[in-house]
């Protein structure tokens, strides 16, 4: 019927990937890789029965008024305020709208990336995603510096500038967003209670500085949409990680999509040990029933459609 299948059985080896990355069960095919049109057109139908990348990538100033009340998309029984300061930053229409692109890239946050010298490689496409403000510059010949949509969770406020709780925290996070010129800031505002008092710092500093960044609040219905897209094709998460989201947002506005710095995994094909994030120490998350995402899953999903020339997923070096 068309639909993107993936067998239960590649499915439910996906947890052996974390074991045996080492060995043969990983094919991965670099050499002789091409892009497959037809599917590549195919999952873009498919996704589209589920959400549209170009509205559901963010909510719209028309969608609310200051003081509207609204429900967390993942804890529905606490609520959000909407405040003039988050209204006012609201988009009038889609970031995405219209925008299509040959190539992109999303790039997530693995130490995969690290000496990989895939730099030159990420910054030649048509339109970069980023995930979580990852830092670049330090980082440029192995992750490039080109961010044309990056995302925010809300956490990384707490995790990569302080809390901000003194004025060096916030000067390095302003002059962050200062380097972004008028890329996309994509900030799941809307998800779980707890990061609120965050989001309001992140809007008053952009508005007080008068960034040119281009800020954008995925709509109360994305995730689910998602969640349901990959579930309704037998992968079974629990919550898309922020890197799969990007992929499935991508496939509505890139005909050709690279994937560079997934690698959930300890360990890379040779047996040394990768960072869990190339910028930090972070440990590994989910491995921990806690964690609310399927990384190895999702990768191996990856996997199977670069096998398939939907997608390309750079593990490797780039030069
Ligand atoms: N990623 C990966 N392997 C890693 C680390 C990250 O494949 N070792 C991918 C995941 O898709 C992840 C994305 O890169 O969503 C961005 O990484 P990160 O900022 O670490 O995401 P998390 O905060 O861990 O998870 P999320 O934002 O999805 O909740």
């Amino acid at each position: 019927d068309g639909e993107l299948s993936l067998s239960r059985s590649l499915v439910n080896s996906s947890d052996k990937i974390i074991r045996k990355a080492g060995s043969s069960i990983f094919q991965h095919n670099v050499e002789g890789w091409k892009i497959n049109f037809s599917l590549v057109l195919e999952i873009r139908k498919n996704i589209l029965r589920f959400l549209d990348a170009e509205r559901d990538v963010s909510v719209v100033k028309s969608s609310f008024k200051p003081g509207d009340v609204i429900h967390y998309v993942l804890d529905r029984r606490r609520t959000l305020n909407i405040s003039h300061d988050l209204h006012s930053l609201l988009p009038e229409v889609s970031p995405m709208k219209n925008r299509r692109f040959k190539t992109c890239a999303v790039v997530g946050n693995s130490g995969i990336l690290l000496d990989s010298e895939c730099g030159k490689e990420i910054d030649s496409h048509n339109f970069v995603i980023r995930c979580n403000l990852a830092p670049v510059v330090e980082f440029a010949a192995d992750v490039g510096t080109k961010s044309d949509f990056i995302t925010m969770n809300p956490s990384v406020v707490q995790r990569a500038f302080g809390g901000f709780r003194n004025e060096s925290d916030r000067e390095k996070f302003v002059h962050r967003l200062s380097m972004l010129n008028d890329s996309v800031l994509w900030i799941p505002a809307f998800m779980v209670k707890g990061g609120e008092k965050h989001v309001e710092w992140v809007n008053a500093l952009i508005l007080k500085n008068k960034l040119k960044v281009r800020t954008a609040y995925p709509s109360l219905r994305l995730i689910h949409a998602v969640r349901g897209y990959w579930l309704t094709n037998k992968v079974p998460i629990k919550r898309p990680s922020t890197g799969l989201l990007m992929y499935t947002l991508a496939t509505r506005f890139c005909d050709e999509i690279h994937l560079y710095g997934f690698w959930p995994f300890p360990k890379d094909l040779n047996g040394k040990a990768v960072k869990y994030h190339y910028y930090d120490d972070l440990k590994y998350r989910y491995f921990s029933n806690t964690s609310p995402h399927r990384m190895p899953l999702e990768f191996k999903t990856l996997n199977v459609l670069h096998n398939r020339g939907a997608l390309k997923l750079t593990t490797g070096k780039c030069v």
